[in-house]
Parts: structure tokens; C-alpha cells; sequence
């Protein structure tokens, strides 16, 4: 059960990540007669609202995917909108909310090096500005699972390393500074991954929604809050009960 403080929903150590794939932005636009990248708009209005929810209920660390390396194959108009969509986010929402909210931190999940000059500059400037503290907003930006485990296996080779074991590649991660995901979440009703933390999420429960991302509501996080301290995790083991029996 999810512990309730008055009528207030709180998560416990149990559910301190998670991870959001933010899927369904183009078909709520189009379900509108719209532009796709009018739902790219709605789907950014959205996240601090989000943000600030998950964290009221006790949330530390939440991760969303905004670009995946495969994004890049869709047409050139939509890829230019979204990267000026997120370097405008970020230079307006994000930097103003590090600078009032002494808890708040971003970091960026994926290759930066290939992100134009202008956006990896605002990224970098976006993580040096808040450390250590204890709310962390991941962004998955060009980012790929498959993409993530080949560029840790390389680091930790060029750093000496002769042989790879979990824990030399966790460290490599562009997660290494977050616990795994608790719970992911996926918007838009596709019951796929998406090449999104593929390492991560070996343990993960998956809560899919048919909700489109800019129709995502508080009432939603709540429901897969509920949704997830119904479930029994075991990490391959027993559960208490079973234990006994
Ligand atoms: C997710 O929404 C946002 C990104 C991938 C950047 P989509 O743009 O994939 O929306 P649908 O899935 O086409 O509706
Ligand atoms: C996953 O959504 C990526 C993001 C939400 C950023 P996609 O829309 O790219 O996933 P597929 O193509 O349906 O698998
Ligand atoms: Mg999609």
C-alpha cells in the first residue's frame, strides 16, 4: 500500500525513480486537426507541472525521454522544431526554476557531441549550474539504451579497464549518478521500450497508458503510484509470504 500522510499520497524508499517515455505528443495534435509539433508544444507545457508533483510526493529522481537516437529519422522539419523547442525550454523554464528553487538539479542522458553547438553549450551550462542537489530532472537527449552500453564498455576501456564487470559498467552509465527506475511509465498505449534504459530497467515495473503525454495529469501519477504499491516485486527471489510458506 502506498503510505497516505493525511489525505496526501507519499512514496517511500520503495519508489524513488522514475522514469517517464512521454510518448503521444503527434497524435494528440493530429486527433485535432493540428500540426504534429503543436503537440510537442502542449506535450512541454506540461513537465514542470509534472516535475513538481512527482517531487511533492516524495520522488527524487525522475528521467524522461525527450529525443532517442532513432528520433532523428523523422522528417528534418519536425527534428529542427524539436531541438529549438527543447533549447528554448531550457534556456527560459529550466534555468529560472535552478536559479529560485535551491533543490532542483538537470542533468542530460546521451551523446551530446552530436547536438548543435548552441544546445550542448545550454545543456552543460544547465548541469554545472545545480549539483548535488536533492531533486534530480534526467533528460534523455539523444539518447539510446543500445548507444549507452557501447559508449560505457568504450570509456572504461580508455580508462584502463581490461575486463567489464556490472558494476565497472554501471559506473559508466550516463545514469551512474541515479539509482535504476522503480517505475516506468510509458504514455500513448505502446507496450514497447523504445531502446529507453535498456541496462536500467532490468527490474523496473512498467505501467502503460493509453493517456496522451500532454494529457498526462496529476490524477495519473497518482493512479500508477497506486498501480505500483499494489505490485510485488521480487528481483528474481521470493516474496515475504512466500518465504514462510
Ligand atoms: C513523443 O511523441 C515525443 C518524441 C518522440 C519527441 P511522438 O511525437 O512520438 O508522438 P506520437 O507517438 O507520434 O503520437
Ligand atoms: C519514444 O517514442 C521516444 C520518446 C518518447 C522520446 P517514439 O515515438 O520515438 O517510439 P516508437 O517509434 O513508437 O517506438
Ligand atoms: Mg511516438
Amino acid at each position: 500500500m502506498a503510505n497516505l500522510i493525511g489525505d496526501t499520497l507519499m512514496t517511500d524508499e520503495r519508489l524513488d525513480s522514475v522514469a517517464i517515455i512521454m510518448d503521444g505528443n503527434g497524435r494528440w495534435a493530429t486527433r485535432r486537426g493540428l500540426d504534429r509539433t503543436a503537440g510537442h508544444v502542449a506535450g512541454a507545457k506540461i513537465i514542470e507541472g509534472i516535475l513538481e508533483h512527482f517531487r511533492a510526493i516524495g520522488v527524487h529522481h525522475v528521467t524522461l525521454y525527450a529525443f532517442s537516437t532513432e528520433n532523428w529519422k523523422r522528417p528534418k522539419r519536425e527534428v529542427d522544431m524539436l531541438m529549438e523547442l527543447i533549447y528554448k525550454y531550457l534556456d527560459s523554464v529550466v534555468v529560472k526554476k535552478i536559479k529560485s528553487d535551491p533543490d532542483f538539479s538537470m542533468k542530460f542522458l546521451g551523446d551530446k557531441s552530436i547536438l548543435s553547438k548552441k544546445l550542448r553549450e545550454k545543456c552543460i551550462e544547465i548541469e554545472e549550474m545545480a549539483q548535488d542537489r536533492t531533486f534530480v530532472c534526467n533528460v534523455a537527449l539523444n539518447y539510446g539504451g543500445r548507444d549507452e552500453i557501447v559508449h560505457a564498455a568504450n570509456a572504461a576501456f580508455a580508462d584502463g579497464h581490461t575486463s567489464i564487470t556490472e558494476d565497472v559498467l554501471a559506473k559508466y552509465m550516463y545514469t551512474s549518478h541515479s539509482p535504476d527506475p522503480d517505475l516506468i511509465i510509458r504514455t500513448g498505449g505502446d507496450f514497447r521500450i523504445s531502446n529507453f534504459l535498456l541496462w536500467q530497467s532490468a527490474y523496473s515495473e512498467f505501467i502503460i497508458l493509453d493517456t496522451l503525454w500532454p494529457d498526462f495529469s496529476n490524477d495519473d501519477i497518482d493512479k500508477c503510484i497506486s498501480e505500483f504499491y499494489s505490485r510485488t516485486r521480487r528481483f528474481g527471489g521470493l516474496a515475504p509470504e512466500d518465504k514462510n510458506a
